[in-house]
């Protein structure tokens, strides 16, 4: 086990953490240290778990600091897009969330519990392995590449976790894997294995093999940028669907108008920092900062209407 030994903001974590713990879903808006707060869930979608608090993350590849210091706080149920060019750590930051990535300084809570480590002696020790897979079955993932299992067919991708880390019986699995793979318009391909798949409908199998877990939160990492451009629209649907489910969300993509329509917060990222966030009108309308307003220049088509 690694440790991360004389972080200074340890004892701030455990208080944190503690804070939000105490405060419930709603206390943990408006820091004053800059930490981007996303908008709450509309009232259409109430959502009581998966509130996202992420406070001054930084993260280095060797000499190379690609998270300057993050912090990001989505509500449950909240839905905040990220954006940005290539390479500004977009990624990076999603992976953190799962702790697929350690970080370096600062921290994360999901409802409070603090992702990938806890606090003893006033100092935050990783978590053990056995410790990490179990928080991340409350964080689903969905990548640019699909990563199904090619051996396994549409129902059994979906049902493998929700037996293997979860310990359902088939049966079960099975029959709420059907109604997955029925949420995400593929009922009738449950049989089918990902190479008798196009990619948007393995793409949506992955998304049903997310929600599986029944996760408090959903990442996704460009879900449609390997997909040919007449098969991102129905996952983008999907995640529509979801985006009103009261599931929180977090999507990196470089979709703008399914990030005007759907977020209700979008974060612009640039060189390893949150340069700027808000509505989808403020964000693409009347973005602050020139960095957002030169990248929307390149980025959004001239007839693109918000
Ligand atoms: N495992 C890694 N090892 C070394 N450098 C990495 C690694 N992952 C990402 N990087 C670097 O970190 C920076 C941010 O990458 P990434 O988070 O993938 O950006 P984005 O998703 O916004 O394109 C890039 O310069 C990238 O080359
Ligand atoms: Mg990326």
């Amino acid at each position: 086990m690694s440790i991360i030994a004389a972080r200074k903001d340890s004892s701030a974590a455990a208080q944190a953490a503690e804070k939000t713990r105490t405060a419930g879903p709603a206390g943990s808006a408006g820091d004053p240290d800059g930490t981007t707060t996303a908008q709450p869930a509309s009232a259409d979608r109430p959502a009581t778990r998966g509130q996202v608090d992420i406070t001054n993350v930084r993260k280095s590849f060797g000499a190379t600091e690609v998270l300057k210091g993050v912090s990001l706080s989505v509500p449950p149920g909240g839905v905040a897009v990220i954006v940005g060019p290539s390479g500004s750590g977009k990624s990076t930051l999603l992976r953190t969330i799962n702790h697929l990535e350690k970080v370096d300084g600062g921290y994360i809570t999901i409802d409070g519990e603090l992702v990938g480590y806890e606090v003893r002696g006033n100092k935050l020790h990783e978590l053990r392995e056995k410790d990490i897979l179990k928080q991340r079955t409350h964080i689903g993932m969905v990548f640019q590449s699909f990563n199904l299992f090619p051996h396994l067919t549409a129902l059994e991708n979906v049902i493998e976790a929700p037996i293997v880390a979860q310990k359902r019986s088939k049966a079960e699995a099975r029959k709420r894997g059907l109604e997955l793979l029925d949420r995400v318009g593929l009922k009738d391909r449950a049989g089918a294995y990902p190479r008798q798949l196009s990619g948007g409908q393995q793409q949506r199998v992955a998304i049903a093999r997310a929600l599986a877990l029944d996760p408090k939160i959903l990442l996704f990492d460009e879900p449609t940028s390997a997909l040919d451009p007449e098969l991102v629209n129905e996952v983008l649907d999907v995640i529509r669907e979801l985006a009103k489910s009261g599931t929180t969300l977090i999507v990196v993509t470089h979709e703008m108008g399914f990030a005007r329509d759907v977020a209700d917060t979008v974060v612009f990222m640039d060189q390893g920092q949150i340069v700027e966030s808000g509505t989808p009108q403020e964000i693409f309308a009347n973005p602050r900062e020139e960095r957002t307003r030169s990248f929307f220049s390149k980025v959004i088509e001239p007839a693109f209407n918000i």
